[in-house]
């Protein structure tokens, strides 16, 4: 039997959720919608929203789980990677509770928890799978053999693919976070009206920064002539846009699979939610013959659910931090 409260606060979502012998019983976000006008998180200001958030997000959370404080085995957090001070909020959090109800207390990689928030609902991926695990500060090729045995085979050197999503949209007037803009506008568009380079790194790795700058170039060279380029072309931008971005995560992951030979593959993270991506992994699995895994949309975001499923492993295995030692952050993957 293993009641388990979980915290996310890596970035600018406070998130807590409950996780009752594997099964999530609640899973409560609070958005810091304060972060849109500045068109990127500011860190100073998500760690003050964090705190302010974070007590009434557990709360809600163990009341829509039907459970009592007192009834918790044990504590888990998201120990890294993400904003120091947003981490240290839900770290600091999670110890205090641990510490007042004397129950154990762990620490999750953000990163390992997107790849796992594939085990909160069915179908559930067989292992061993590849995971793409793209997000707004990570763009990784994950191996994984087991739950908590993780290979990172791949990676970006530079900008995370929702950076590129997120930069390319602030130019083009979105709000924060933009991704999910470039999408809805993608979705009426041409997407070979336009064509964008595309850095191709050696291996499984990945490089967004230069198709960054390409779009800044291209944006600039375009208004020059016409003032209403954007205004008037905005669904074929998006659509030429996302279509290169897919494309460059598409190449890599079909290199993983035909090198790696697994034939199970899935993608995770706050990208994932969008429907480009989800159709060519499934279009491309259906060519190649494997089985692709797309997520729910509301667990391709950051989310405590997710924290907590991975936790909920841990302390099958009782890898449980000691309240001595610092517990935070830890940046490098398990
Ligand atoms: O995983 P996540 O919630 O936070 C991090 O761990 O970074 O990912 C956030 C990222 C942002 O860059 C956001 O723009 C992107 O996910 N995103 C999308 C879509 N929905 C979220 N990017 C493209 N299309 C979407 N539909
Ligand atoms: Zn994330």
């Amino acid at each position: 039997m293993a009641n388990i409260l979980a915290i996310e606060s890596s970035c600018d979502d406070t998130s807590a959720a409950v996780i009752i012998n594997g099964n999530i019983h609640s899973n409560i976000i609070a958005t810091q919608s304060i972060h849109e006008s500045y068109g990127g998180v500011v860190p100073e200001l998500a760690s003050r929203a964090h705190q302010q958030y974070i007590v009434p997000v557990v709360q809600k959370a163990l009341k829509e789980a039907k459970l009592a404080k007192n009834k918790l085995n044990a504590v888990a957090f998201t120990q890294g990677p993400g904003l120091l001070g947003s981490l240290l909020v839900g770290g600091s959090f999670a110890k205090s509770l641990a510490l007042s109800l004397n129950i154990p207390l762990i620490g999750v990689h953000h990163m390992q928890a997107h790849v796992l928030s594939h085990f909160i609902d069915d179908p559930k991926p067989e292992f061993p799978f590849l995971c793409l695990t793209v997000s707004g500060g990570h763009t990784q090729l994950i191996l994984v053999r087991d739950y908590l045995e993780m290979e990172i085979l791949g990676q970006t050197k530079d900008d995370a693919v929702g950076e590129a999503f997120d930069k390319s949209a602030k130019l083009l007037g979105f709000p924060y976070p933009g991704g999910p803009e470039i999408d809805k506008h993608a979705k009426s568009g041409d997407a070979t009206r336009f064509v964008f380079p595309s850095t191709e790194m050696p291996g499984l790795d990945y490089s967004f920064s230069g198709i960054k700058t390409a779009f800044l170039y291209f944006l600039r060279d375009e208004i020059k002539v016409d003032d209403n380029f954007v205004k008037e072309n905005i669904n074929d931008i998006c659509a030429s846009l996302q279509h290169t971005l897919v494309e460059m995560l598409m190449t890599k992951l079909l290199k993983a699979v035909n090198q790696t030979g697994v034939k199970h593959v899935a993608i995770a993270g706050g990208v994932s939610a969008n429907s480009g991506l989800r159709n060519r992994v499934q279009v491309l699995g259906k060519e190649n013959g494997w089985q692709s895994y797309i997520p729910k949309l509301e667990y391709c975001t950051d989310n405590a659910a997710m924290i907590a499923l991975t936790a909920h492993y841990k302390y099958l295995k009782r890898e449980f931090l000691s309240m001595e030692a610092s517990a935070m952050p830890r940046m490098s993957f398990p």
